[in-house]
């Protein structure tokens, strides 16, 4: 009886002790030929990225970009139900440049929240209230031509709403945050953001840093550079590494070269560094954005056997398998319960 109270104690202990890390890649509402997704092709996409061969672990989580599927005004993407059917935590992403309100995408995710109920609303891990909206219309996104975003102050207030309409569904304590580039974050401009997110969310390419000395052999550095910048300007919020990843093919961009050798390096010596350790979605299983020439998707035609071999160098520190289990839906618990009894047996002795 004693026994199984301790063992109860230490479990429940365990498992708050042991915060659950995301891995994941980023996946866009349309293909490169600008076709919309459908449910099929979100399924697709999730079982490639939890059967991956000789990847470090199951990719059993996705971040996406918008609530709503094409061409509907505000009808939910149909990249939930196939989250649903593969057990694919979510982290949602909410669009919103080129717009005065995000009323569309608020009302596509209420419409999920009642239409699929606590099947959906289990997977969510956070939601983020935009992407990259801070860096398009800064310095450099503006030089980049990266199209309309929006300032500090729209995106605070966009943050509000989507706690608001929130603070009524089962959603109510799930991490609102955003995601934008590590220079957004480390812009004092946007502090204002900083101060009202539950989490920062930072999209960090050293391939695309040709003022930081981005030659291939530099990039650690360049990305050690970036996450600290953000950690820092950050604070006590937690740093969600939302995009990261090196091209296979594409043009020159300052020193960086797009090859499928440096996208397998970085992914040994950036991926294999932080997976299981950090919450990260990957950039990217398969391509998207049509507009770029650089292509970062390790598997484009959705086979289980990537671009480059996944597995992770021993020595990086990897572990040696993360998320195995939770594609098949026992969640974290070999992990869980290794905690849980090394506590027990302290909790024994203590006593
Ligand atoms: C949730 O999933 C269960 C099991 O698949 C299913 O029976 C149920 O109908 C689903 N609920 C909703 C609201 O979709
Ligand atoms: C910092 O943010 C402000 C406000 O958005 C912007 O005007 C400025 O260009 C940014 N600075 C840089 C270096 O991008
Ligand atoms: C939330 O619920 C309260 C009480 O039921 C109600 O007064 C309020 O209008 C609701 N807010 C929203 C955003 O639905
Ligand atoms: C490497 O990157 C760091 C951080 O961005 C930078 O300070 C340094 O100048 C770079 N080194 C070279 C040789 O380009
Ligand atoms: C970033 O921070 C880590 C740990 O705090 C440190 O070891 C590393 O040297 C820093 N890197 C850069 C480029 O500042
Ligand atoms: C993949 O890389 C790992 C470690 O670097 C190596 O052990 C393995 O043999 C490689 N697999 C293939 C198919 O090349």
């Amino acid at each position: 009886m004693r026994v199984a109270v301790f063992f109860a104690a230490a479990a429940s202990l365990g498992g708050a002790l042991a915060q659950e890390v995301y891995l994941g890649f980023n996946s866009g509402s349309t293909t490169t030929d600008r076709k919309v997704k459908k449910q099929a092709d979100f399924e697709k996409e999730f079982q490639t990225a939890q059967n991956l061969k000789g990847s470090p672990g199951s990719f059993a989580s996705v971040r996406l970009y918008t609530n709503i599927q094409a061409p509907s005004k505000d009808d939910p993407i149909e990249a939930f139900p196939a989250a649903i059917k593969t057990n694919t935590k979510l982290l949602l992403g909410l669009w919103c440049s080129g717009t005065t309100n995000i009323d569309n995408e608020i009302n596509a995710l209420t419409k999920a929240i009642d239409q699929y109920g606590s099947n959906f609303t289990n997977l969510i891990i956070g939601v983020s209230v935009g992407s990259e909206d801070l860096y398009r219309v800064s310095e450099s996104g503006v030089r980049n031509e990266a199209g309309p975003g929006q300032n500090a102050k729209t995106i605070v207030k966009f943050i509000k709403d989507v706690r608001e309409a929130l603070g009524n569904t089962s959603l109510r304590r799930t991490p609102v945050g955003h995601v934008d580039t590590w220079s957004a974050w480390a812009n004092k401009s946007n502090k204002a953001v900083i101060d009202e997110v539950d989490f920062v969310g930072a999209n960090m390419f050293p391939y695309y840093e040709d003022d930081k000395g981005n030659d291939f052999s530099n990039a650690t550095n360049v990305f050690n550079y970036a996450l600290n910048s953000t950690e820092k300007a950050a604070g006590t919020k937690p740093v969600w590494i939302t995009e990261t990843g090196w091209p296979l093919t594409g043009p020159d961009w300052g020193q960086a070269k797009a090859t499928s050798d440096n996208a397998k390096g970085y992914w040994d010596a950036i991926g294999c560094s932080l997976f299981g350790r950090k919450n990260v979605w990957w950039y990217a299983l398969r391509d998207s954005n049509p507009d770029n020439k650089a292509k970062f998707g390790i598997s484009n035609e959705l086979s289980t056997t990537a671009s480059f071999n996944l597995t992770c160098p021993s020595g990086s520190g990897a572990p040696a398998s993360i998320n195995k289990e939770d594609a098949k839906g026992s969640g974290s618990t070999l992990f869980v319960s290794a905690k849980a009894i090394l506590l027990a047996i302290i909790l024994a002795i203590a006593l």
